[in-house]
């Protein structure tokens, strides 16, 4: 078992390190620094059908709908497509609104889900397309779906998701591209910029990781706290989702991700002195407005853990603490910023003497409804 470790402590370590290189298989041969930018020749849905999707739906459970709510982000903005992404276990009972000009994309990394299985046969039944973006060759998912984008992620064993995760954003990127292109909604001036960017993620990462000491000490300081809070805008609320997942199924440190702009309307209240917030800001354009929310909680005595890019590296002046991550394109930020809050989770539960591959309650795959 240790040699399947390659010497971490655990798998979830382990996987966060995989990350890397499961980024340059995940891209590898479907990016181009140039036309067609990206190259999905897996894809069975021609052109034609592309431009006749009047929507999209976007269905998952845990961390893979977390990733589907950066993937909506991204497809709204590049491919002028309206997306919702929802959870299987409310999207399958509610009778959603879909036609045969919706494309359904199911996001599991296991593509064994029982919700997320059920929410594919319930498109399929109501005449849609089905889109899988899963890591395993053979799964369910992949053998009932239309068409199929696999996450070359190998395979994960630990329960907290990491780098599935990680690539399942990188799988929307492209995919993303690809609408785009064939929409005619992104000039090539802006598409070569966002390749530019995934091409330098696996670099970045690794420059992440070798400062992970960083993380474990602001991790080994709030493990003894038992609320802390996440806070962005954008795609960094998108991301937060994810981090504060991450913190709660390993640490069992409760937390909660709020939409910065949010907080005010009510769970301001629980802010008090000394309660650890993380906040990300990494979004040029929401900057000014996520400092603002940064200020209300500091102003009622959180100790603020600041993540930021070059771009925004001036947060320095209004937190407790920042770190900095590499330069990127605003949408692709959470590929890097996901990896510091892995390493959250990852350090708080070990500093609170867990297992961490093994979390109570927890199963890598939920079979069973
Ligand atoms: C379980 C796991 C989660 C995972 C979710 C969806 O609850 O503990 O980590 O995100 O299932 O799994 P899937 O294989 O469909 O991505």
């Amino acid at each position: 078992a240790v040699a399947e470790k390659a010497g971490y402590d655990h798998f979830m370590l382990k996987e966060i390190h995989d990350q890397p290189q499961a980024y340059r298989d995940t891209l590898s041969g479907r990016l181009f620094k140039g036309y067609p930018w990206v190259y999905l020749p897996e894809l069975k849905l021609t052109p034609e059908q592309i431009k006749q999707f009047r929507n999209i739906h976007i269905v998952a459970c845990g961390t893979a709908y977390h990733a589907g709510l950066v993937g909506k982000t991204a497809i709204e903005r590049w491919a002028r497509l309206p997306v919702e992404a929802e959870v299987a276990s409310e999207y399958r009972y509610r009778s959603p609104l879909i036609t045969p000009e919706t494309l359904v994309i199911v996001v599991s990394q296991s593509g064994e889900t029982a919700d997320t299985l059920a929410a594919l046969r319930e498109a399929k039944r109501h005449g849609a397309r089905v889109l899988a973006v899963t890591n395993v060759v053979g799964s369910t998912a992949a053998r009932e779906a239309d068409d199929v984008l696999f996450t070359w992620a190998g395979p994960e064993i630990s329960v907290a998701s990491t780098k599935a995760y990680s690539t399942q954003l990188l799988a929307f990127y492209a995919f993303a591209i690809h609408l785009a292109r064939i929409r005619g909604t992104l000039p090539d001036e802006e598409i070569g910029p966002i390749v530019h960017a995934l091409t330098k993620l696996p670099e970045q990462v690794e420059s992440i990781l070798q400062r992970k000491d960083e993380i474990k000490s602001y991790a080994e300081e709030i493990a003894s706290r038992e609320h802390l809070f996440f806070i962005g805008r954008g795609v960094d609320y998108a991301v937060v989702q994810e981090g504060s997942l991450k913190l709660k199924e390993i640490s069992y440190i409760h937390s909660e991700a709020y939409a910065a702009g949010e907080l005010k309307h009510g769970t301001l209240a629980l802010i008090e002195e000394g309660t650890p917030v993380v906040a990300l800001a990494t979004q040029p354009d929401l900057y000014e407005k996520t400092v603002s929310n940064i200020r209300e909680v500091m102003a009622r005595g959180a100790g603020v853990l600041g993540i930021a890019t070059e771009e925004t590296a001036g947060l320095a002046g209004s937190v407790d603490r920042l770190l900095l991550i590499p330069s990127t394109h605003p949408m692709i930020a959470p590929a890097l910023t996901v990896i510091p809050l892995q390493l959250l989770a990852y350090y708080a539960s070990v500093a609170r003497g867990y297992d961490v591959d093994k979390p109570r309650n927890l199963a890598k795959s939920v079979t069973v409804e």
